[in-house]
């Protein structure tokens, strides 16, 4: 099962659920596989690795140069096996779009794991490109946090679903999206509704229930 966490807002929540969710299900005994898309590397930090001392990364995954069964990092402190983000993952995005099926490399890369991972979580940066498709593209559920502070994150997922029905012809099956709020704090949420109401998110409550 590939669950990816996406929502082109950031500060939503994605990398911070992520990183729990993966962490979480790897106490519960699962073999866990976390794959970092965002430049930013957030996730690959918050899972004990530093980015500067990655020898091979996602970058040489995408790039095509290495199987990612190579690029795995074990044996980290959470308990999660990791394949790490770096800086260098924007370039390759750009590469990729001279590409054909540049959409699904992706998911062709991590596609003889899936048997080693029966759990593999995919962060995504916060925005609709091609590393954000990628990851979406190789989903069986796509979760997209939604954070109580920020009416924005709301459109987030609107866009997010414009972009699942475009990319629904490069799937075998449509990947179920749910949603699930951050940010909640009620300290938080009361101070910023002194000047309005905290986001109405009701009419998102696609399938399933929401989480947070
Ligand atoms: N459920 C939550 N409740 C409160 N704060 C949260 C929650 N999830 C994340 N945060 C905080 O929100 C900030 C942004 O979270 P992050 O996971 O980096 O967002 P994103 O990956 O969407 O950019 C961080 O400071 C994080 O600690
Ligand atoms: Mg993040």
């Amino acid at each position: 099962m590939v669950i990816c966490y996406a929502n082109q807002k950031g500060g939503v929540g994605k990398t911070t659920t992520a990183v729990n969710l993966a962490v979480c299900l790897t106490r519960s005994g699962d073999r866990v596989l976390a794959v970092d898309c965002d430049p930013q590397a957030t996730m690959t930090r918050q899972l004990g690795i530093d980015p500067r001392d990655v020898g091979i990364s996602l970058v040489d995954v995408l790039a095509g140069r290495t199987a990612a069964s190579t690029a795995l990092i074990g044996d980290v402190a959470s308990g999660v096996d990791v394949i790490a983000a770096a800086r260098e993952l924007s370039g390759v995005e750009m590469a990729l779009v001279a590409e054909l099926g540049r959409e699904r490399f992706l998911a062709d890369a991590l596609a003889p794991l899936t048997d080693r991972y029966p759990m593999i979580v995919l962060d995504t940066p916060p925005n609709l490109g091609l590393l954000t498709v990628n990851a979406l593209v190789s989903a069986d559920i796509i979760l997209a946090p939604v954070s109580c502070e920020d009416e924005a994150s709301v459109q987030g997922v609107v866009e997010l679903r414009g972009t699942l029905a475009k990319l629904c012809r490069l799937r075998d099956s449509e990947p179920d999206l749910l949603t699930s709020l951050t940010r909640w704090a009620r300290s938080r949420v009361m101070s910023h509704s002194q000047s309005r109401r905290p986001t109405d998110v009701s009419h998102l409550r696609t399938s399933g229930s929401p989480t947070g």
